[in-house]
């Protein structure tokens, strides 16, 4: 198979040590990449490096004799498939916003017009400023693609919106958006996040350790499919997904009141969600105090969301989650048939680097009819795909 073009535009930020990495994902990943530098990235890191990583020649000036072509901008604009920008500065997403084509950068890109993507990158209040956010509204209407940057240590010291998402997960972003999607239009789907909350007075609860990040992918890749989907989360520190219905909760039978009043409707419903399997017995109106020696906390049971919801099933499809240590495939089986599911996403939480707070996951799908689909360890952004891919064909009767 020929390999996918991607240019990647490279701007003056301090963000664009990352970038090298960025430049690696794709090399690794089977892509041909090109890079074009600005003059002042060239300050931050030089040629060499995006030449060696891409194996390739970067353009820097459209005026240098030495280049092979000798309209170089259009060469490539024809060559790409792909237009990425990271890190993306104020300045190369205002020039984009308004056509300015006056370096090796600017240029190209103004005569591309293949599908861009730009992942801004800079200071938190050169992107509060209202022109940057003017620039942004303007290249969305035109269609470029934008990967928010996220809120974190800046280089400048302090905790800020602003900072470049990590390499694997802007690898992540543009392949679940230029691969071919299922059609998820006019369906609705419920996908529960993060770990719920069981309190046991005002200051103290029961927890665990989940993140939200897989439900999260699976929700922004559903509605990217055209679903309309409610997420109903536990507590988490993600931001709340554009375009889709959040929903936030505490408890597990919060959470299990929230599926229920939309599960009528729903024609499928992903059980991400981490939910207590146990709550405290009373919850204590005033903060109770130490006592010497030992003290007991008598648990009762919560609602088994997913069980219940299989009971009241008619027509929707119902995904779950199962965390093994240990026999993964019998359990997971049982757990099908048990929950009267349709697919169960089961990992194996007893290897490293996966499930819990990663970035990363290995699952195999389980499906009702006894088929079993190995998915390799890689982002949650991909596995999310994989997953919701799966499940529309369900929907579709396949
Ligand atoms: N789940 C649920 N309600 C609960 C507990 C879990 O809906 N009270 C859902 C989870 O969202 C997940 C699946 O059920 O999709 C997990 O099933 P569970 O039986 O809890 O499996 P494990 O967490 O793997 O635990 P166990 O080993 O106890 O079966």
């Amino acid at each position: 198979m020929a390999k996918k073009h991607i240019a990647i535009y490279l701007t003056g930020g301090i963000a664009l040590y990352k970038a090298a990495s960025c430049v690696r994902e794709f090399v690794k990943h089977g892509y041909e990449v090109r890079c074009v530098m600005t003059e002042n990235a060239l300050k931050f890191v030089s040629k060499l490096t995006f030449e060696t990583l891409s194996q390739n020649p970067v353009l820097t000036d459209l005026f240098d004799r030495n280049n092979q072509n000798s309209v170089a901008h259009i060469e490539l604009a024809d060559w790409t498939d792909i237009a990425l920008v990271v890190p993306a500065t104020a300045d190369i997403i205002a020039k984009m916003a308004l056509g300015i084509a006056d370096d090796a950068v600017s240029t190209s890109l103004l005569a591309t017009a293949k599908p861009k993507y730009v992942v801004p990158a800079m200071n938190d209040k050169m992107w509060d400023n209202p022109a940057t956010k003017r620039n942004l509204d303007l290249l969305k209407q035109d269609g470029v693609q934008v990967l928010e940057p996220e809120v974190g240590f800046l280089a400048e010291g302090y905790q800020a919106k602003g900072r470049m998402p990590e390499p694997k997960a802007i690898y992540a972003w543009i392949t679940a958006k230029s691969s071919p999607k299922p059609s998820l239009k006019d369906k609705k789907i419920i996908v529960t996040a993060g770990g719920t909350v069981e309190e046991i007075d005002p200051v103290r609860f029961l927890g665990n350790h989940s993140t939200g990040k897989m439900g999260y992918a699976l929700a922004a890749y559903a509605s990217a499919c055209g679903a309309s989907v409610t997420l109903v989360h536990g507590p988490t520190n993600l931001h709340d997904l554009p375009g889709v219905e959040m929903v936030s909760v505490t408890s597990a039978r919060e959470m299990f009141a929230a599926v229920k009043a939309r599960f009528e409707t729903a024609d499928a419903v992903i059980m991400a969600a981490a939910v207590a399997d146990y709550r405290p017995e009373i919850k204590a109106d005033q903060k109770i105090k130490k006592v010497s020696g030992p003290w007991q906390l008598t648990l009762v049971r919560n609602p088994d969301i997913l069980q219940e919801l299989g009971q009241l099933k008619t027509h929707q499809k119902l995904v779950g989650f199962a965390a093994e240590t240990q026999n993964l495939f019998e359990n997971a089986k049982k757990k099908l048939q048990r929950k009267n599911l349709d697919l169960l996403a089961a990992n194996d939480v007893s290897k490293k680097d996966i499930g819990f707070g990663s970035d990363e996951n290995e699952v195999y799908l389980y499906f009702k009819d006894g088929k079993m689909l190995p998915l390799k360890k890689d982002s949650k952004q991909k596995i999310a795909q994989e997953i919701v891919d799966q499940l529309a064909l369900l929907l579709k009767g396949e």
